[in-house]
């Protein structure tokens, strides 16, 4: 299994979300699965924009320097993991402008076929609350890429650091991680894309279809062999 992971922040040892990570990728690896690790903001330090240059060629994003090797990793990936601490009620301002990055990829403009066999798993840690917007703002964005099976893992852990989290609720935490993990191996040997995804690639077809709003998205699905008999799954 090869793992993408986008960290939200460059915090490690003291990070929760960080931690929880970590316990995840242990469960969910074997002795083949190779893991690639992008921290941001150091990772793709950049806000969008708004030049419109991704969504007719998305390697002339200005920032594209930054982001070839993370697509290049995502597109590779079985599986991507988000982190995300709760800021604010939200994810961090270097995830969302990292996401920014990727509206071009949404289905309603130009989605990658190899999302269409990936899946997801999005983490959130907040002090008290918040983890469901959050992880909510990460979501739309898998959902869209069109990732086919999407799981959240939010809670709240009453701590700004991972030394300061009781022990109790560790070990709370590693069996809750332990039980997704298995979920997630075993969803692996069969990925099947979401009705959800389904409904919104018809939709978007049909979109592209009739009224041929942006022609480099159109010449997109053209090549794809979408408007015709071919589909991403
Ligand atoms: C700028 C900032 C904003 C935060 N906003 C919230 C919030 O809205 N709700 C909440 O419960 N915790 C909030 N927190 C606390 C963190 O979400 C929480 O401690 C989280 O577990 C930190 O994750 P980390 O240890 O991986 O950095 C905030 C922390 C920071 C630094």
């Amino acid at each position: 299994m090869k793992i993408t992971v986008i960290y939200a922040t460059q915090r490690k040892s003291k990070s929760s979300t960080y931690n929880i990570a970590q316990r995840f990728i242990r469960q969910l690896s074997d002795a083949d699965t190779v893991i690639t690790e992008f921290f941001l903001p150091e990772s793709m330090p950049k806000f969008c924009r708004g030049c419109w240059n991704c969504f007719t060629d998305f390697t002339k994003c200005p920032d594209y320097g930054y982001l070839k090797p993370i697509i290049e990793s995502m597109c590779e990936a079985d599986l991507l993991i988000f982190t995300a601490p709760v800021y604010v009620y939200h994810i961090p301002g270097q995830l969302k402008a990292f996401l920014d990055h990727f509206g071009y990829q949404w289905m309603a403009h130009q989605p990658r076929k190899e999302m269409f066999s990936k899946q997801a798993l999005l983490i959130s840690t907040a002090a008290g609350a918040g983890t469901r917007s959050a992880l909510k703002d990460l979501k739309d964005s898998m959902t869209f890429w069109g990732i086919s099976r999407i799981y959240s893992f939010g809670r709240n852990i009453h701590a700004s650091d991972w030394d300061t989290v009781e022990e109790k609720k560790k070990l709370k935490l590693q069996k809750q991680i332990d039980k997704l993990s298995i979920k997630i191996k075993a969803d692996s040997m069969n990925i099947r894309v979401s009705l959800k995804v389904k409904a919104l690639f018809y939709a978007m077809r049909y979109m592209h279809k009739k009224f041929r709003f942006n022609p480099a998205d159109v010449r997109h699905w053209e090549a794809q062999g979408w408007l015709e008999k071919e589909r991403p799954w």
